[in-house]
Formats: C-alpha cells, structure tokens, sequence
C-alpha cells in the first residue's frame, strides 16, 4: 500500500524529536513573555506552511495572545525563490504598542523574513520576535538573528508538518527529504 512516505529518500526531523523541541520553544516562550502580557501579544502566523508549527507552539505557550495571520507570496509552486516578496494578506487587527511574535515555517534566503519584519515594523509594534521552524544553511543567505529557532536543517528538498511541494505534503506529520524524481518529474 502507497505512503507518502515512499516519496521521501529519508526521515530529517520525527513526530517526536518535532514536538520535544517545540515543546521546549513554548516553556522558553512563556518564560520570555510573561511580562509583556499587560500590553498585549500578537502571534503572527505566515500563511500558509507555519500552520502546523504555529498550532502546536501556540498551545505550549501558557499566556494569553491574540492570534493573526499573514500571508506572503514568494516561491509559487515551484521550488526556487523568485526573490520579490508581495503581500496576499495582511493582519486583520491593530498591533501597534503590542508585542508581536512571527511564526514561520523556514528561513531560506531569508528575503520572506527581512521584508516581513520591515513591513511589520513600520505598523509600530512594542517589539518584534521572531519563532522559526527550520534554518537552511544557504549561501548568500541575508543574516539575521532568530530569536526561537527550532532546527538548523539541511540544504535539501524537505516537506512536512506544513512544507509543501506543489502545496502538497503539508499534512506529513514529519519532515524528510524529497525524492527528486518527484520535483524532476
Ligand atoms: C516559504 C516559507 C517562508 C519563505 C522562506 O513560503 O513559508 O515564508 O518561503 O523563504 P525565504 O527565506 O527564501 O524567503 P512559500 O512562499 O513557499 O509559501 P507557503 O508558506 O505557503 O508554502
């Protein structure tokens, strides 16, 4: 019988090892936070491969946030960054004065995440932190700090637990490497 993954050349990050780091974000979280509930906290959700990785985080963080959701077009269906980022969605509530929190699901050249928090700043939150599934290890990738980074994970073609290829994928509850006769195809 057909698995999704049958699809994948290996298993990165599993169910497990994903939710012991997660779980470990969110108490780090919580601690970080816990003064700044009395002006307010925004978990930002980027739309749409965090979804998974925002929805497990957000239940480990004990303290009361609002929750809103961007949405960004960058990469398309293919799998290479066009580079030029552009707005699908935009938050649905006011964050000025709050403390917002962005939960992405990767940073790769990084081109999603400057452009996010630029344009995030601007809107004058109290403060903007940053809560990062995975880091690629690219060349000429734009530095930055993050402040919740959950893996540093291989230069490959990785799907699950919110990555998508062709928007499919997402509902692997891990994360493994693509075959590429799958993407080549
Ligand atoms: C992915 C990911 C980040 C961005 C990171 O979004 O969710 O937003 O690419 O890449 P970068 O650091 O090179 O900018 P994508 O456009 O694939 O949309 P999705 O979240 O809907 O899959």
């Amino acid at each position: 019988m057909y698995s999704m993954r049958d699809d994948l050349t290996e298993v990165v990050y599993t169910e497990k090892k994903i939710a012991a780091r997660v779980e470990e974000l969110g108490f780090q979280i919580t601690d970080d936070f816990k003064d700044k509930v009395k002006d307010g906290i925004v978990a930002i959700t980027v739309l749409r491969g965090a979804i998974t990785f925002s929805t497990d985080l957000c239940r480990c963080i004990d303290l009361p946030m609002e929750a809103d959701f961007m949405q960004l077009s960058s990469y398309g269906d293919g799998h290479k960054s066009s580079g030029s980022v552009k707005i699908k969605k935009d938050v649905s509530s006011s964050i000025t004065g709050k403390h917002v929190l962005v939960i992405e699901d990767i940073y790769d050249t990084g081109n999603s995440m400057q452009f996010l928090t630029n344009f995030l700043q601007s809107k004058n939150p109290k403060s903007i932190s940053t809560a990062v599934l995975l880091r690629k290890d690219v060349e000429n990738q734009i530095p930055f700090d993050i402040d919740y980074l959950a893996f540093h994970c291989p230069n490959e073609f990785i799907v699950g637990y919110g990555l998508d290829y062709a928007q499919k994928y997402r509902n692997l509850p891990y994360i493994g490497i693509l075959k590429p006769e799958i993407y080549l195809s």
